[in-house]
């Protein structure tokens, strides 16, 4: 009798510590901060980024982010997933600046050397994005991101010997969700000539046989954008293309992301297309696309989850842009029925 109890208590508290460990290990949802790492911002409008490695031999679900700015100072923040970070340093300038800004004493360098998934985007003044539930970011072994990379805007300079630590708590876990988390990337290469209205346009069509369930979404521009607007085309028994509307908005708004005006499922064969609408008309001088503050950027992101499968291996969807890409000059896509004038117009 008593030799039972022995053998229960031990087999009880085996169960307890595996239980525990089990717990410890596997599944249960644990915070990361991601902060800055008490960063001076020594001039205004300043890009930090500071990375963090993820260890190669796990994989692991990012199931929530939790804003951590700190007084306010932090204009907005992103986060990025990399293959490799844009430096090797704790810190560095990642800001998309004018290349003649010698002002910085930080080495400067983009969020990611590659790869460059934009998974979260905070913004001051904007409510933050909460993922569906059970939807995760998967990261680490098997995935192409090997780091986090967190960006902080600060729009002024801090007063000698203060510091910073915005950030974003990462909650995280090894339990694998059924619902997997991505991101499209809609974007427009191009030159954008002086005093004019220009329109920007890409498309492209889904060719992995997936179902694709976008939540989420966000417009990119520089200082030239007005409109971003972003679709779903798909195309009827008569031939006739039907556009439906996946988000719009003006671009100098906070750039964050936004529920997805119509969640309808994307599937095999739909095409997916954005417009800029940019407005040069008080600037003498063509712009190209590119990173500095001098160059304009035109990127429509739709996030998006897939149940059961792994999200598209495709992350991009870009062409050529002005002058030589139109919708109505796509001949690959062929696209008809063409919103011109809504994809163009705030309401
Ligand atoms: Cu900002
Ligand atoms: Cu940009």
């Amino acid at each position: 009798m008593k030799r039972m109890a022995v053998i229960h208590m031990l087999s009880l508290s085996i169960f307890f510590v595996l239980l525990f460990t089990f717990n410890l290990t596997c599944c249960e949802v644990k915070k990361f901060p991601l902060l800055m790492p008490n960063v001076y911002p020594a001039r205004p409008d300043l890009y930090i980024c500071t990375p963090v490695r993820i260890v190669d031999d796990k994989t692991f679900y990012i199931v929530g982010f939790e804003p951590n700015a700190t007084m306010h100072v932090a204009h907005h923040m992103l986060l990025f997933g990399c293959g490799h970070p844009g430096s090797n340093k704790e810190i560095w300038d990642c800001g998309e600046m004018s290349a003649a800004d010698s002002y910085s004493t930080l080495k400067k360098a983009p969020p990611c050397r590659d790869g460059n998934h934009v998974l979260y985007a905070w913004a001051r003044n904007a409510k933050s994005l909460t993922l569906p539930d059970d939807v995760g970011f998967q990261v680490g072994k098997g995935t192409g991101i090997q780091y986090l990379v967190l960006q902080v805007h600060y729009t002024k300079p801090f007063p000698e010997g203060q510091t910073d630590n915005s950030g974003l708590f990462l909650m995280y876990t090894e339990e694998p969700q059924s619902k997997l988390a991505g991101v499209l990337l809609l974007g427009v290469g191009g030159i954008i000539p002086p005093k004019s209205q220009t329109y920007m346009e890409t498309a492209c069509e889904i060719e992995e046989n997936k179902v694709i369930h976008p939540f989420a979404y966000r417009t990119h521009t520089h200082t030239l954008g007005r409109v971003v607007s972003g679709y779903r085309v798909t195309r009827d028994e008569t031939g006739e293309d039907h556009w439906s509307l996946l988000g719009k908005r003006d671009p100098l708004t906070p750039q964050m992301f936004y529920p997805i005006f119509d969640s309808t499922p994307i599937k095999y064969g739909d095409r997916l297309a954005a417009r800029c609408t940019m407005d040069s008309s008080n600037r003498n001088r063509y712009t190209q696309v590119g990173p500095t503050n001098n160059d304009e950027m035109c990127n429509f992101y739709i996030m998006y989850y897939v149940k059961n499968d792994t999200p598209l291996t495709r992350k991009y969807c870009t062409t050529v842009g002005p002058p030589y890409y139109r919708w109505a000059l796509d001949k690959e896509n062929d696209l008809n029925n063409i919103p011109d004038e809504e994809a163009s117009t705030l309401d």
